[in-house]
């Protein structure tokens, strides 16, 4: 099947650099989100990074142009039918994405495949809200999804293997490195990630060092282009907390299981720089300043 058409549920920050990157690689490209608004949001949102790849020259007028024409904003689900693929990008729950998997299948021609972002749930699970988990895979970006070079491309025990080459090819026509992962909770990247952010975080717990003392010294210990703590608030507190429960849920691993200070940090609403402060605070976004605990 020579895909042509591509759907994007969801319009927030994942769902947004998914759709730009699709409409990119020269898909024709519908976004849905629930109300105008967020349509609206996200495709702003587009035109911003859009335009800054234009100045830096990166990307010409009549390129971005092009890519602007293929993007369609919709609020109606019955907008996805014509999809060759659809990719879900809505929020991290396990009932919300079943039940759009599930109206999805009912409109969408057998042929269509279905892939979701989730970077902490069982696509197993989402899989079989539908008739179709043969055509039902995992693709995983990263974010800022226009600059990560990864897309993670699950597959299930059910995924037909034409249809994960298939998904792999994709992945790969958008620009990114797809890489071939299992349906085991949290794939590769978040497998290693999370430990090792969540450990970021028993260290300073312990006072093994400071905020800015552990973040750099994996920036220049490593060579990682930003600090454990740094990532945390880039990633978000809520989000990480959420996606190591799950995962404690799955390996009872300790590695897995959220400090107390994440828990407590989430809890007092200091979720990382979306909301202004986490390890850093963000009052003044270009010179974020650590928290002293
Ligand atoms: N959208 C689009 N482009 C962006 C961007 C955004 N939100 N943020 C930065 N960029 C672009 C910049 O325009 C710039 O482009 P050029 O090189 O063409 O000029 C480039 O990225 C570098 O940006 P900056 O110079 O402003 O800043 P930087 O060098 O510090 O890079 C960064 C910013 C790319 C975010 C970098 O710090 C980085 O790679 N950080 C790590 C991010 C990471 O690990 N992401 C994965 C998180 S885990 C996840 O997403 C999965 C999960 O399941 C939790």
């Amino acid at each position: 099947m020579a895909i042509q058409r591509v759907g994007v549920v969801g319009c927030g920050l994942m769902g947004s650099g998914i759709a730009q990157v699709v409409a990119a690689a020269g898909f024709e490209t519908t976004v849905r989100e629930v109300n105008a608004e967020l349509v609206e949001k996200g495709l702003k949102g587009i035109e911003k990074n859009l335009n800054r790849l234009v100045e830096k020259g990166t990307i010409t007028d009549a390129a971005k142009g092009q890519i602007r024409s293929r993007l369609k904003g919709t609020t109606s689900i019955d907008d996805l039918k014509g999809c060759d693929v659809i990719v879900e990008a809505i929020i991290e729950q396990l009932p919300a994405k079943r039940e759009l998997f599930s109206a999805l299948d009912k409109i969408c021609p057998p042929a269509t495949i279905f892939a979701s972002n989730t970077s902490s749930l069982t696509i197993t699970e989402i899989a079989t809200a539908t008739k179709r988990p043969e055509r039902f895979v995992g693709l995983h970006f990263f974010n800022p999804v226009p600059v990560m070079k990864l897309v993670e491309v699950v597959r299930t025990i059910a995924t037909d293997p034409a249809v994960y080459e298939e998904m792999v090819a994709f992945g790969v026509k958008l620009g990114k490195t797809a890489v071939r992962a299992n349906d085991s909770t949290g794939f590769i990247v978040n497998r290693l990630l999370v430990p090792y952010l969540l450990d970021a975080i028993r260290a300073l717990e312990e006072g093994v060092g400071s905020i800015e003392d552990i973040d750099n010294s994996m920036k220049l210990g490593c060579g990682h282009p930003m600090g454990p703590l740094t990532l945390l608030d880039f990633v978000g507190l809520d989000t990480t907390y959420y996606i190591s429960q799950i995962m404690f849920d799955e390996f009872k691993e300790r590695r897995f299981a959220a400090p107390p200070l994440l828990k407590r940090m989430v809890l007092a609403g200091w979720n990382g720089r979306k909301s202004g402060r986490g390890f850093y605070d963000y009052s003044d976004p270009a010179n974020p300043k650590a928290l002293k605990f």
